[in-house]
Parts: C-alpha cells; structure tokens; sequence
C-alpha cells in the first residue's frame, strides 16, 4: 500500500524542515510549503535543507567523515548524521504508521529496509548512511544499488509488457543480452552494464562508474546566470532574505526545464519566466538583450542561454560514455536503458543517441522516474529468496550475480628492496636487511568479479605474544596496479582493529587480514589460526 501510494503521488522531495532549535519538523513537500509560511511570518530562523543528498558524494579521493555538516542556503549549518537520522527516523515513524493503518501487529522485526544508493557511492558514504539509519533505530538494513534496483525492474517489466513490446525488450534485457544501463537522476549519472543469463541472473560487465551529472546541474546552471545578470552579491542576498521567492523561482524553472526543447533554439524562442518583484527590482538596464530581456514582472530567457544550462552537463556525461564504450568489455555493446527523471527529455535522449553506436536499441520504461522505487523492493525480495527459499518462485525474479569492483583496496606493507623495482626513497634498513616501504598490499584489485562467496587474498600477520591488538591501515585507489600507498590517487580509507586479546602470552600467533563484499557493503575481516573469525572494527567515517 505504502509503494502504491508514493508511486501515484509521485516523488517527494528530499526536504527537511528544522525549528530555530534544530528539532524536526517536517518532511518533503510540507517542510517546504511550511517554510514558505514561515518566511512570509518574519520568522527567519527556521532552517530548510534540501537535495542534501549529494553531499555523501565523493570525487574517488575523498571520503565521508563523521563530522561532515551540511548547509542551507541561508548558509546554517547542521552535522550531516543529524540530518540523516532525523530523516531516518521520520522515514520510518511514517510507514509503520502507514503499516499499522493497514494491518495490525507487524513486529518490527518482520520488516526489511531496502536503502538505495548510488552505485558511484564509495564505501565511506555507504558505511555513514547505514550508521545514520541504526541511529534512527532501522534494523535488518539492505544496501541497494539504485542502477541495479532499475535494471531489474525492467527485468521484470517484460512479464506484464505485450506480445510485440515484449520481443522487442527481450532483445535488450532478455536472457543472452548485454545491455548498459543508465539511471540519469537529479544528483548522480550512474552506469553499470550486465550480461543477463538464462535465468534472468545478471552479471556486471565493468564496475559501477559515472558522476554528479544530473539533472540539478541544469539548476545550477541558470543560478550561475543568474548572477552573471544581476550580479554575485545581488543575487546571494535575494536567496538569503527572500528565501520563499527564491524557491518559487526555481519551482517555476523546473516547469519550464520540463517543457523546453532543442528547437526553440532554431526558432530564436524564450524561455519566459516570471521574476519575483525582489529580484526583478534589480534587473541591470545594460544588460545585453542577447543575454536577457525583462518585460514587466518576466524575464525571457533567449533560447540558445536554456540549452546552454544543459549542456556542460551533457558534455561530461558524452565524455564519459564515449571513453568507456572505448574498453574492451563496452566495446560493441549497443543496447542502452535509460531511466531516472532526467532521462525524460528529448534534448537528453538526443544527446545521449549522437553518443551510441547508430544502430543502438534504446530502451525507455514506463514510469522511469520510479524505477530505482520499484526495483528497490525487488531487490529486497530478491535477497530474501536467495537467503530462505529453497525454491524457484513461479514468475521470474531477476537477481544479481555478480558485481566487479569499482576500486583496488589494500594495506601499506614493506617489503624485501629491489633495487631494479623500487626507487631509492623507498628503501629503508633494519638490521641487515633492506627493505621497501610504503609498498601497496593488494588484496583486492579494480575489476575483479566479486561474486557472493568469493573472497580476495589474504596476508598473514604473525604477532607477538603481548600485543592486544592489531591495527591495519587500509587503502583504496582506481588504479588496478598500484605500487605504493602514497601513490598520486591511493586514499587511506579506515584503520581496521583486530582484537588480540585471546591467546595473550602464545609466542607468533598468526593473523590473517582479507576482504570481501558482502553484495554492496565493504567487509574487512580477520581469521585466526583455528580458522575462526576474530572481533574487529573497521571504521571509515574517522
Ligand atoms: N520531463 C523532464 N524534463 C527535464 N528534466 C526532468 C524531467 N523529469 C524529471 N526531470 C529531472 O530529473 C531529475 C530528477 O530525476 P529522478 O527523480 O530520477 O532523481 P532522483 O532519483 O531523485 O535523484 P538521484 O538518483 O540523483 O538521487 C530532476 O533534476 C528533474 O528536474
Ligand atoms: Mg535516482
């Protein structure tokens, strides 16, 4: 019921509303609707984040810290887990309320939460939005990859498309096809490409990739011009004091976003849009009128301007592309799924065809804007089936087989120098012996096939009898083959702390450090001589 009803709804923005003491208020579009109100009352010091989603994404050699915060575009600032687990914590009061209107005496156990994230999310992020939702008192977490949770969803759309619909999706998502597959949304660009088996299991091709391409960078964009026509300092003061009037502006941008296509440029069109009186009052007299005209209480945006909020970003996500169709495993791939909100557009969709092959099969869903919703509680389902049921369920339930790794991940070692291999300034002696620091331990390289039971390698540590614990520094590069931790691009991502508590005074007692990826989630474990699993912690948000 819950599903049905924010499906027919539509999506709700990710929207919080605080009190002037930082308690929660509201969620979505009430938060927004309420701080309307409260801007027009004088009441200045309550505080709306939105889109603050985006924040958890890293560029590859960065990562999510604990004391991470967020801000508004008054410029308040609150700490990002605050955030999160007030959402966390709304999120869930208001479905198992929902769930209790609909059926009595679901324990809260019974539940599984499906928590999607971009694919391009590194493992910081991951670990800080599962540690945000325990906050707010979630259990049983499953982390879902939002390009994964798309694609089965279009899996499993064939079984209620017609006849003629059906071959031609079969073609693209069936069994024996290779597909790549696009979730374009407000935030993120992310890609990942399967080779679909008979059994509607599906393997990734070449590890998640894209960037904060969505469809937002078109908003961005118009701000920007915006301040190029009344100026930076103009601009930032009507955000801050008319806060209301600046989010109306951008609501009625969104509708023109919506209705533009490439050939108003031809026709030397408008956008026309209307000016809220505190910043219209501004309007420069000199501007240029191939920059803007305002006519009364309208600002009318030449044409070639619109396109150009849509371009840089389309420009980076055509780079993209075209560089990975140039590997090996995208080579002659010429099947492509688009979904996600910004997919929709034709201007879009264009661009993205001048990038694939010409004869490319594209593939739209219906209701792409909910894909990634859709294919979310499949995807709970789907790990569901294969954890307790035995059997096959009757209609096809497509599922993940395995993922390639996005990223190499090892630990800082040392050792025996070569001097044909390693560069002087690495060389260090101890005692007799000569060795090489810094030196990257690999245990698990980028574009490795990661499949459910399959481990990396391990290194053996043997430790002394008095030590209590064992710390190791693990690292993260997109380099397949790095060669020393402190390389350009290698980023230190947690200490891993293995307690060394049992077997104190027992002379070399062996330890063994591995990885592995419990489907979406980093794993770094430790194994003792008698092959059991030793208590750690691995913290990646210090
Ligand atoms: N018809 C349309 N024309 C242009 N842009 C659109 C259209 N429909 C949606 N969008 C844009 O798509 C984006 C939202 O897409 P979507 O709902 O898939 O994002 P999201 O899933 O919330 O974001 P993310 O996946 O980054 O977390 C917004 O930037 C919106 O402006
Ligand atoms: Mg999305």
């Amino acid at each position: 019921m819950f599903k049905k009803k924010c499906v027919q709804l539509g999506k709700v923005p990710t929207s919080i509303l605080l009190t002037p003491d930082d308690s929660f208020h509201s969620f979505g579009k009430t938060a927004e609707d309420t701080y309307g109100e409260k801007c027009s009352n004088g009441e200045r010091d309550w505080k709306l984040f939105k889109n603050f989603k985006m924040t958890l994404y890293n560029a590859s050699d960065k990562k999510t810290t604990r004391d991470l915060v967020i801000e508004d575009c008054r410029g308040n600032t609150i700490s990002a887990i605050t955030l999160f687990t007030l959402m966390f914590s709304h999120l869930k009061s208001a479905f198992v309320k929902q769930l209790e209107e609909a059926t009595k005496g679901v324990p809260d156990d019974w539940i599984r939460w499906v928590i999607t994230v971009p694919a391009i999310w590194d493992d910081s992020a991951k670990q800080f939005i599962r540690e945000a939702a325990e906050k707010a008192g979630i259990r049983k977490i499953i982390l879902a990859l939002e390009p994964e949770c798309a694609a089965l969803y279009c899996g499993t759309l064939l079984q209620g498309l017609r006849d003629t619909l059906k071959n031609q999706a079969l073609r693209i998502v069936g069994p024996g096809s290779r597909y790549i597959l696009l979730d374009m949304g407000g935030g993120t660009v992310d890609i990942t490409a399967h080779e679909v088996s008979r059994d509607f299991t599906y393997d990734e091709l070449f590890a998640a990739n894209g960037g904060p391409w969505g469809g937002e960078n078109v908003n961005i964009a118009f701000q920007e011009y915006l301040c190029e026509i009344f100026t930076k300092p103009v601009f930032s003061e009507f955000c801050k004091v008319h806060t209301e009037d600046f989010y109306d502006l951008m609501g009625a941008f969104e509708q023109k976003k919506r209705t533009f296509e490439a050939r108003m440029v031809q026709e030397n069109k408008f956008v026309v849009i209307k000016l809220p009186y505190y910043l219209g009052k501004d309007f420069p007299l000199n501007t240029p009128m191939d920059l803007a005209v305002k006519e009364h209480d309208k600002l009318k945006i030449p044409a070639k301007h619109m396109m150009g909020f849509f371009n840089g970003t389309l420009d980076e996500i055509s780079r993209h592309i075209k560089n990975k169709l140039k590997t090996e495993e995208l080579k002659d791939i010429n099947n492509v799924i688009l979904v996600g909100g910004f997919s929709v557009p034709n201007i879009v969709k264009d661009r993205l065809k001048e990038v694939f092959p010409e004869n490319a099969n594209f593939y739209c869903p219906e209701n792409s804007e909910v894909a990634t919703l859709e294919g979310a509680v499949l995807y709970g389902q789907s790990q569901i089936h294969t954890t307790y049921e035995k059997s096959k369920p009757r209609s096809i339930t497509p599922s993940i087989n395995s993922r390639r790794s996005r990223f190499t991940y090892g630990m800082d070692s040392h050792v025996q120098f070569n001097p044909t291999k390693h560069p002087e300034s690495k060389k260090f002696r101890d005692g007799d012996e000569v060795f090489c620091k810094d030196y990257f331990w690999v245990l698990l390289r980028a574009g490795a096939k990661l499949s459910r039971d399959k481990k990396g390698t391990m290194r053996t540590f043997t430790m002394d009898k008095d030590s209590t614990t064992l710390d190791v520094v693990i690292y993260k590069t997109e380099n397949p083959s790095p060669k020393f931790v402190d390389d350009p691009g290698c980023l230190r991502l947690g200490t891993l702390v293995v307690d060394m508590t049992e077997g104190l005074g027992i002379p070399n007692r062996e330890i063994k450090i591995g990885l592995q990826y419990n489907d979406t989630e980093l794993n770094v474990y430790a194994i003792n001589n008698r092959d059991e699993i030793v208590k750690t912690t691995f913290d990646l948000l210090a």
